[in-house]
């Protein structure tokens, strides 16, 4: 698949645009090459790592950039994040297709750090949401553009990898991903702060370990582990077979980023 090639602009590649970064990489980095930039390179500010940080997007490693770098290449979506009522929005030299998204600027915020680090918390939300519904949008266009409706054999899904414990996307339920993953052996104890999850067990027999008791879950059967509760599964059998349904971005290791940690999944 063509990679869409997505570009966030605004003033100083901060942390509007570097979080609208993280979060569409995370969101659909397999759909798209994601890159931020500013009219003016800074740092990446603490406090919107802090915030990305919270729901498992690392974004210590980016930098702040300045537009003049990007200018030569190809971009299909060129979006501004800048607050269009109290800023000056960055314009993008270059006919591309433009899109503007407002949003306050959460570095202007005042008070203690907790109060500054709840309004980027805000602002991540509210571009999150954004994206979310802007991918269904570009999702809706693209069915309508005469995508066909395909029928998913999971036997033959299961066929195309061997390895445990790295799940592969093969399909979509609105902004939820359907995944197959291989189970062998245990898993790490973890828990996601927001994403339920559906395991449906195709193959094997799994043991959701759970505070609370384990439970033991057959072909045919499913388990649904609500956010927030700690879990780990282990398989029973040399090897489980696993569907799962949950929101898209969910982190295979929730909470805990470890060497079993997959942040970029793979379409099959
Ligand atoms: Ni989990």
């Amino acid at each position: 698949m063509n990679k869409q090639r997505v570009l966030f602009l605004c003033t100083h590649n901060s942390a509007r645009s570097q979080m609208a970064e993280g979060l569409l990489r995370s969101l659909a980095g397999d759909r798209f090459d994601v890159a931020s930039a500013g009219t003016e390179a800074t740092r990446v500010h603490p406090l919107a790592i802090r915030a990305m940080a919270d729901v498992g997007i690392d974004l210590s490693r980016h930098t702040s950039k300045s537009v003049e770098t990007l200018l030569d290449q190809p971009w299909d979506h060129v979006i501004t994040v800048c607050d269009s009522a109290n800023e000056r929005c960055p314009i993008f030299p270059k006919p591309t297709h433009r899109l503007h998204w407002s949003f306050p600027d959460p570095s202007q915020a005042r008070g203690t750090t907790g109060d500054r680090l709840n309004v980027f918390r805000r602002v991540r939300d509210e571009i999150a949401a954004r994206l979310e519904a802007w991918l269904e949008t570009m999702a809706a266009a693209t069915r309508g553009g005469g995508s066909t409706v395909e029928v998913v054999r999971l036997a033959e899904k299961f066929g195309k990898f061997s390895d445990a414990w790295s799940p592969r996307i093969v399909g979509e339920v609105n902004a939820m991903h359907v995944k197959v993953v291989k189970l062998r052996g245990e898993f790490v104890w973890h828990h996601h702060d927001r994403e339920d999850e559906l395991f449906f067990v195709v193959h094997g027999r799994l043991r959701m370990q759970l505070r609370d008791g384990d439970r033991e879950v057959g072909p045919g059967e499913l388990i649904i582990v609500p956010h927030g509760v700690e879990h780990c599964p282990r398989a029973l059998s040399d090897e489980v077979h696993v569907l799962l349904l949950e929101p898209a971005g969910t982190l295979n290791t929730g909470n805990v980023q470890n060497e079993r940690t997959v942040a970029e999944l793979e379409r099959i």
